[in-house]
């Protein structure tokens, strides 16, 4: 998510949004940029890199003293991170500057629509389009920059927080939120904004919170909210308590608190704009043709850790959807194998940072077979989509913490999108199918949210397991490579061992590790869909328990077989059984996150590891 900050008052407005830009690191970013108003001129810096660059930029090119002024710290979504794409962007004339955290689904149309017009878009972005249709508002609106706003977002679609300033009400910054956060802070003779209050939290602590589909205006002796309408709205003004360490993360204790929390709206994000309202799906940046698609024989997915996991996820999907064969490879293995390639062959690589050397460098090796290469990553512009063929984005929003939590649900949810996608274009499913399955994904964002609302006993009883020697992941299906991440999570988290492996497997050896008291997870596939696996499954939470394991159940609502055999049962909604690990991971993340705070170890850092594995 990108950071945001709006100043107006008696200070200079570029130390104080520098200052609240450098607050709003944490989050993220690969480029920044101010825009000041003084005396009827607008005046912006903005350069791609750290906030480093753009204070380099601003002592070699300085800014005349303002009183009003925004900045912006940009994670790309659309358009590579370059001076061009960075925020603010302007009008064709430079009176307009305008600032966004989010996506607008119809940047496209809107843009052009524009270009019809006679503008001149020069980013790549989907922000561009707002200075000009604000330009282009301004009048008709009798020169009221909040009335144009309030026009302007009237006609966008998607997730937007946007604040904007013109050259000619040089006293005046206003903003607007849909489904992207967006703060005031109120202050004496001088109001902020922020994408969160570590924007403003060194000069008030008066906060008020902005409403769906509200436009604030913002001037030194006041602050104005209003609907989209223009009707005046009801705001929630509130006092900050916490301090700028836990603003940052959005008063949670650790980031993978945070982002664990945030997955709901990372899924939401990751689906946004590639469901169109026909149920075809569309990805903005598959750049391989419908043809070179229809040629892949064989798929083959390379990825590290969690996007291991998710790539075993994507196996069952991709050959349910496509009935192409599809082989999940850790990447660092991939390449010494000597793996069968050829210009038929798929090769899907997943990354989070999209910087993974092992990753990278099986990417590599697939190009130098000729095989075409999708990255999934959630990092744009980073080098594994740069170098591959084609890239479909995850929009997790920036992950901070080390183990990662909302990264890997958007994952699953892009792997679902890639399937489906290749069944739509090589009509290997009727698209009746596609769409049932695709209307069912747009559910998740609030199922995983209904999942979120009950992990509280969840981490109670993280705390009684904190003496356990080990802890044992089962699954079957799709649930073993949630049975996997479950492992891993607690292994990088609460330094325990702890292993996952398919319930299938027991009788051939892992069951000679149950003893009295043992801790046993398993994750229980659907009973209607499975009715066949989910019995044995239950037989396997029979057998360990009745060697002594303590057996930790997650289950669908209603499947009451399992309820005599479940020592503590956690509840997940009922779904598709492709989608079931998009619900059944988040009780896991929660279990390790848990077991992590309560024998005091850093959540957000655990020893040993990196947040990207730059080597081999
Ligand atoms: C996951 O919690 C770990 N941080 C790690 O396994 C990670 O998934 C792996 O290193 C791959 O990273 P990437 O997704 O950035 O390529």
């Amino acid at each position: 998510m990108c950071g945001i900050v709006g100043y107006v008052g008696d200070r200079q407005a570029l130390d104080v949004v520098v200052e609240g830009l450098r607050r709003l690191e944490y989050r993220g970013y690969d480029s920044a940029g101010v825009a000041t108003v003084t005396a009827g001129v607008l005046h912006t810096r903005k350069r791609a890199g750290k906030l480093g660059n753009l204070e380099k930029m601003l002592a070699e090119s300085p800014l005349p003293a303002s009183t009003v002024g925004m900045g912006h710290t940009r994670w790309a979504t659309h358009g590579a991170p370059t001076d061009r794409n960075a925020h603010p962007h302007l009008d064709d004339d430079g009176r307009v500057a305008v600032i966004h955290n989010g996506i607008i689904e119809n940047f496209a149309t809107l843009r052009h629509e524009l270009e019809q017009r006679g503008h001149d878009l020069r980013s790549d972005t989907d922000t561009e389009v707002v200075a000009h249709l604000l330009s282009e508002e301004f009048e008709p609106a009798g020169r009221d920059l909040a009335e144009a706003l309030r026009r302007v977002c009237r006609r966008l679609e998607g997730a937007f927080t946007l604040v904007a300033v013109h050259a000619e009400v040089p006293d005046v910054v206003v903003g607007a939120r849909r489904n992207s956060p967006l703060v005031v802070g109120v202050g004496a003779g001088e109001n902020f904004l922020g994408s969160d209050v570590a924007a403003f939290i060194a000069h008030t602590r008066e906060a008020i919170e902005l409403g769906q589909d509200q436009v604030v205006e913002l001037r030194r002796d006041g602050v104005t909210v209003t609907t989209f309408d223009g009707e005046p709205a009801e705001v929630r003004p509130y006092h900050v308590d916490w301090d700028a360490s836990a603003a940052e993360k959005g008063g949670y204790d650790h980031f993978m608190l945070k982002e664990i929390a945030e997955q709901p709206r990372a899924v939401a994000d990751t689906l946004r704009g590639r469901i169109g309202p026909d149920g075809r799906l569309h990805l903005d940046e598959m750049r391989l043709s419908d043809d070179e698609l229809r040629e892949i024989d064989k798929i083959v997915i390379v990825a590290c850790g969690t996007a291991y996991h998710a790539g075993l996820l994507a196996k069952y999907a991709i050959e349910h959807w496509t009935r192409i064969p599809c082989e999940v490879e850790t990447a660092s293995e991939f390449r010494y194998r000597d793996p069968i390639l050829t210009r038929s062959t798929l090769v899907v690589a997943i990354s989070q940072s999209g910087e993974t050397m092992d990753t990278l460098m099986a990417l590599r090796h697939a190009k130098e077979q000729r095989s075409r290469v999708l990255a999934i990553c959630n990092v744009n512009g980073s080098t594994i989509p740069r170098e591959s063929d084609a890239v479909v984005y995850t929009h997790a929003g920036p992950e901070v913490a080390v183990a990662s939590t909302k990264a890997f649900l958007t994952q699953v949810v892009a792997v679902q999108l890639v399937a489906l996608y290749l069944a739509q274009v090589r009509g290997t499913k009727w698209g009746d199918e596609i769409a049932a399955h695709v209307r069912e994904l747009a559910t998740m964002p609030e199922k995983v949210d209904q999942v979120l609302d009950t992990v509280e006993p969840v981490r109670a009883l993280a705390r009684t397991l904190v003496d356990a020697r080990t802890v044992l992941f089962l699954g079957r299906h799709v649930g073993y490579p949630v049975a996997l991440e479950g492992a891993l999570k607690l292994k990088e988290l609460a330094y325990m061992h702890a292993e996952g492996f398919p319930a299938g497997e027991l009788k051939h050896g892992p069951i000679a590790l149950i003893e009295d008291g043992l801790p046993v997870v398993v994750i229980v596939p659907s009973p209607a869909a499975r009715s066949v696996l989910h019995d044995k499954i239950v037989s396997n939470i029979q057998e360990v328990r009745a060697r002594g394991a303590r057996t930790i159940v997650i289950a669908e609502e209603g499947d009451a077989a399992v309820e005599p055999y479940a020592d503590h049962l956690v509840r997940i909604p009922r779904v598709p059984v492709l989608l079931q690990p998009l619900l059944a991971t988040v009780p896991l993340q929660v279990l390790a996150c848990e077991m992590a705070t309560a024998k005091g170890y850093d959540v957000d850092q655990p020893r040993n590891l990196a947040k990207s594995v730059t080597v081999e």
